[in-house]
C-alpha cells in the first residue's frame, strides 16, 4: 500500500519529510517526488503546485509513474460557510469546481460529460482521516462537507459572500482538491483532504493567510499525517 502526501505550501512538505527517515528524490515534469517511509509504510511526498491544473498534474504523475493506491491531500483553506472560522480543520466530503460554468450547454458547475458538479472522497478513507485529525488535534473544531476549488485567491469579502450565496453547503474555498478529486475518480485511486482553515477568504485573507502558513499549518499537517500513518 502506498500513500501519496500532497501538499500545496513548502513549509507543509517540509514538516512531512521530516517526518521520512529514509526518502529519496526523483524529478518529473519540474516535480519534486520523495519516496520513502513512515512508521514503516511506503509513502510518496509531493507539492501539488498550486490551481487546478498543477494539481490535476501532479495527481496523474502519482498514480501512473509512482503507482500510490491512494492520495490524501493536507494543506489550508479559506473558511466560507460562517461556523467555519481561522484554526477550525475541514475534512472533505465531495469537491466542486466553483469556477466551472459551461452553461447554457451543462447546468453551472457540471463538469462536463461526468453528469454531476461533485466528487465524492473515498469515504473508508475520509473516515481513516477524520479519526486522525481527531487524535492529532485534540479540541480542535472539525468540520466535514463540501470544499470548493478554482483558481483563483478568495481575497475579498463581497466574492467571499457571492460564493456563498450561489453555493451555501460549500465550508470552505481553496484551489487544488477537485482537480484531485476528479483524478482519482478518473483512475478509480481513493482520495482523501483534510483542510486547516487560514483565512476567511474576506478582506483580511492574504495577511491571514501568509500569517497561518508560517506558525501553524507545517505543524497540522505534520501531527495528521503522522496520526494517519502510525495505526
Ligand atoms: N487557500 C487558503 N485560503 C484561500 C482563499 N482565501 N482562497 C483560495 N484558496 C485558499
Amino acid at each position: 500500500m502506498r500513500t501519496a502526501i500532497v501538499s500545496a505550501m513548502h513549509e507543509e512538505l517540509a514538516s512531512v519529510l521530516a517526518l521520512l527517515p529514509d526518502e529519496h528524490k526523483v524529478t518529473v515534469a519540474g516535480r519534486d517526488f520523495y519516496d520513502g517511509h513512515l512508521h514503516g509504510r511506503e509513502v510518496v511526498a509531493v507539492l501539488s503546485r498550486i490551481g487546478k491544473v498543477a494539481a490535476a498534474t501532479t495527481a496523474t504523475l502519482l498514480i501512473e509513474r509512482f503507482r500510490v493506491d491512494r492520495i490524501v491531500f493536507t494543506g489550508v483553506a479559506g473558511g466560507l460557510a460562517p461556523a467555519v472560522q481561522r484554526g477550525d480543520v475541514v475534512v472533505a466530503d465531495a469537491f466542486l469546481q466553483h469556477d466551472l460554468d459551461a452553461s447554457p450547454i451543462f447546468p453551472r458547475w457540471e463538469v462536463p460529460l461526468y453528469g454531476t458538479d461533485r466528487f465524492a472522497t473515498d469515504a473508508a478513507l475520509t473516515g481513516e482521516l477524520a479519526a486522525a485529525v481527531a487524535r492529532a488535534l485534540p479540541g480542535t473544531r472539525v468540520h466535514r462537507g463540501l470544499v470548493v476549488s478554482g483558481d483563483r485567491f478568495v481575497a475579498t469579502s463581497a466574492e467571499s459572500r457571492l460564493l456563498q450565496q450561489a453555493l451555501p453547503d460549500a465550508l470552505a474555498v481553496e484551489m487544488e482538491g477537485a482537480a484531485i478529486a476528479q483524478v482519482c475518480r478518473d483512475f478509480g485511486v481513493p482520495f482523501a483532504a483534510v483542510r486547516t482553515v487560514s483565512d476567511r477568504a474576506g478582506d483580511a485573507a492574504a495577511g491571514d493567510f501568509v500569517s497561518f502558513i508560517r506558525e501553524v499549518a507545517s505543524r497540522h499537517s505534520a501531527a495528521i499525517v503522522q496520526a494517519l500513518l502510525a495505526r
